[in-house]
């Protein structure tokens, strides 16, 4: 009997995580210089924080939650995005009352989603959230933000940023009936989902990627039609923000996003090289969210960036990076000399800072061990046998030209540091 992963969960084998840390480290690295404080949230929640917080009539909520249920009978699930708990623990830490957060979380999501290349029913996120800050300044500063990642993994070239703005809660109020009024003699012509979310959640409409629903909408009425003064400046303010920053953006008048939050600004990194998956990261403002989970009205907007697209992006644009997990590699020629090894790999280890040092504790002949060497990607292979330990000296072995040389242990960091970059 052998064990696959459940269908849509995936091991990121270590052919993959290079990239998966590159992308992390650009992510992480890019928060942390914009003055964002890290937060660590459940993955597991109530079931009704998604609920109310996501929305009712959403994907996600509707058809794609994990749920189990607790051992006292409450319903929890496996967390599908990170805002709403976000909002949650901003609320129940007393961290948005008055105050100003940038929060960013990394870890999985979870979506019972029909699994596809880009789409996994386990995926991993790092979000960034704003709390506290009313203006497009908040939500320029996040789209600075990713695009300095971009910038950094060399992708920023492979993706197209859209933009659009679903105004404030009243205006989509008025736009949802003018939109159902339009639709409501066409109904017949709409694709099953669009007609099932005319009665749930019919501006998701906009989104339906079926060509006959898309043609339909041509002559619905814009939702741009319906906007309030209020939301028109902020939406041109964030514009004429991302023109000024030189962010290159398209408007997109039919992105509506899939989750119930938003309000106002709305935006996503897209990317024709994944596919159907095409949308790397997205988000928005969410002006409403944390007084609907109870807390103090408090404007918040932030995004997600999904790190298994970015990743598969980053794979296609930069390669795979050359797999190494070893500067220097130890060979051991008697077992008896291992923890003499492992002392002066812990040693050097403790003189260059970062610097990989792997002991062969297989043992075996030399010339197997330095093979093994050449596999793992090693700058050097220090060769331990008696005449060595005896000496209190090394063979070092250069694996790239094969060069060899003798070196004493007090000289050795010294030579290793001068030859690794
Ligand atoms: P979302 O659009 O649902 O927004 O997800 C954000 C990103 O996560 C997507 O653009 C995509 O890259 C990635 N993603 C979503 N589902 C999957 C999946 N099944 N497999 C792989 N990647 C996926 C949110 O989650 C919001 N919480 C974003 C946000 C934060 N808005 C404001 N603050």
């Amino acid at each position: 009997m052998t064990y696959k992963t459940p269908r849509g969960m995936r091991d990121i084998l270590p052919a993959d995580t290079p990239n998966w840390r590159r992308v992390e480290a650009a992510l992480v690295k890019a928060v942390r210089t914009h003055g964002f404080d890290e937060i660590r949230l459940p993955l597991l929640e109530s079931t009704e924080l998604f609920n109310r917080g996501v929305g009712e009539a959403t994907d996600i909520v509707e058809k794609e939650m994990y749920h189990l249920e607790d051992r006292d009978g409450g319903s929890l699930s496996l967390r599908p995005e990170g805002t709403a708990s976000c909002a949650r623990a901003g609320i129940q830490a007393g961290l948005l009352f008055n105050q100003i957060q940038r929060l960013w979380y990394l870890g999985p999501m979870f979506r019972y989603e029909r699994p596809q290349k880009g789409r996994y029913r386990q995926f991993q996120q790092l979000g960034a959230e704003v709390f506290g800050v009313a203006g497009p300044e908040a939500e320029a500063d996040l789209v600075m933000l990713a695009s300095t990642a971009w910038r950094e993994l060399g992708i920023d070239a492979h993706l197209t940023l859209e933009v659009n703005s679903i105004g404030s809660a009243a205006a989509r109020r008025a736009y949802r009936a003018a939109l159902v009024e339009f639709l409501t003699p066409r109904v017949a012509q709409l694709d099953a989902d669009s007609q099932r979310r005319m009665l749930t959640n019919p501006l998701r409409i906009l989104d339906s990627k079926d060509p006959s629903t898309q043609a339909l909408l041509e002559d619905a009425p814009p939702l741009e039609a319906y906007m309030d003064a209020e939301s028109r400046d902020h939406f041109e303010r964030f514009q004429a923000l991302l023109t000024e920053l030189q962010l290159p953006f398209v408007v997109n008048p039919r992105l509506v996003r899939g989750l119930d939050y938003y309000t106002h600004t709305v935006f996503e990194w897209t990317t024709t090289m994944l596919g159907a998956q095409g949308t790397v990261c997205a988000g928005g403002r969410y002006d409403g969210l944390v007084e609907l989970l109870g807390g103090k009205a408090t404007p918040g907007c932030g995004f997600a960036a999904g790190i298994d697209r970015v990743a598969l992006l980053d794979a296609a644009v930069s390669g795979v990076p050359a797999r190494s997990s070893t500067d220097v590699y130890v060979a051991v020629m008697e077992s008896r000399h291992a923890a003499w090894a492992m002392t002066q790999a812990s040693a050097l280890r403790g003189t260059i800072p970062g610097l990989r040092v792997l002991v062969d504790t297989a043992g075996g002949k030399l010339k197997s061990q330095l093979k093994r060497a050449d596999a793992s990607g090693a700058a050097w292979a220090l060769i331990v046998g008696e005449d060595e330990v005896s000496n209190n000296r090394v063979t070092a072995k250069r694996l790239d030209s094969g060069e060899q040389e003798t070196i004493d242990m007090e000289a050795l960091a010294a030579r290793l540091a001068s030859n690794l970059e």
